[in-house]
């Protein structure tokens, strides 16, 4: 009995010991790993498609069956969103985004809340790596198209082409 008990002693003791070596050890390091301008370029385009970005903001995108060439990308689209809100429109992003600095487009990415139908939520739980590496990727492809009708509010119809939403007032 005295000898199961000091083995007990002993092993509790060697757990402390390591329970103590491992609270002392170092915290790993979280520093983010260093890629390339191709990995960024690429990982930017990857989440610009995936996030559906281009169905509205790049026009005729989903009439071609996403078949748009990427210098065309995001030059925005002249179709009108119409509903209770108003009138928006999808804008040119590579206009937009090509003119802000890098911490600049995560602070819009992550706090605004734009009108419908643009999902803002999904920029809000985008990682900022990712956020990083979409700028990155319309920054590279540069200013390009002209700028999108501006936001209509809700009395006026808007002169081209748009959706109309279905509300509950109307
Ligand atoms: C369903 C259509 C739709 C999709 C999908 C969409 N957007 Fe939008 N987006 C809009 C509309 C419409 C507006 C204008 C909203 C407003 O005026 O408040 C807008 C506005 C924006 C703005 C503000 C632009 C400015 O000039 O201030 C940004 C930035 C933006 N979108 C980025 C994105 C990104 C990045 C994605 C992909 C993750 C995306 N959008 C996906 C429709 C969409």
């Amino acid at each position: 009995m005295r000898f199961i008990i000091s083995s007990l002693l002993i092993v509790a003791a060697a757990l402390s010991g390591a329970a103590f070596f491992v609270s002392c050890t170092p915290e790993k390091t979280t520093a983010p790993v260093k890629r390339t301008e191709q990995e960024r370029f690429a990982n930017g385009e990857y989440m610009t498609r995936m996030a559906g970005c281009n169905d509205c903001h790049t026009a005729g995108y989903p009439e071609a069956g996403g078949n748009i060439p990427i210098e065309k990308w995001l030059t925005g689209s002249p179709l009108g969103w119409h509903g209770p809100w108003g009138t928006t429109y999808a804008s040119n992003l590579r206009l937009l985004m090509s003119s802000m600095t890098e911490e600049e487009w995560i602070h819009l990415a992550k706090n605004t809340k734009w009108m419908p139908p643009m999902p803002w939520w999904i920029l809000h739980d985008m990682k900022e790596s990712d956020l990083a590496d979409m700028h990155y990727f319309v920054k590279s492809l540069g200013p390009a198209g002209e700028p999108m009708p501006e936001y209509l509010p809700p009395n006026q119809t808007p002169e081209g082409p748009y959706i109309d939403f279905p509300s509950d007032k109307e």
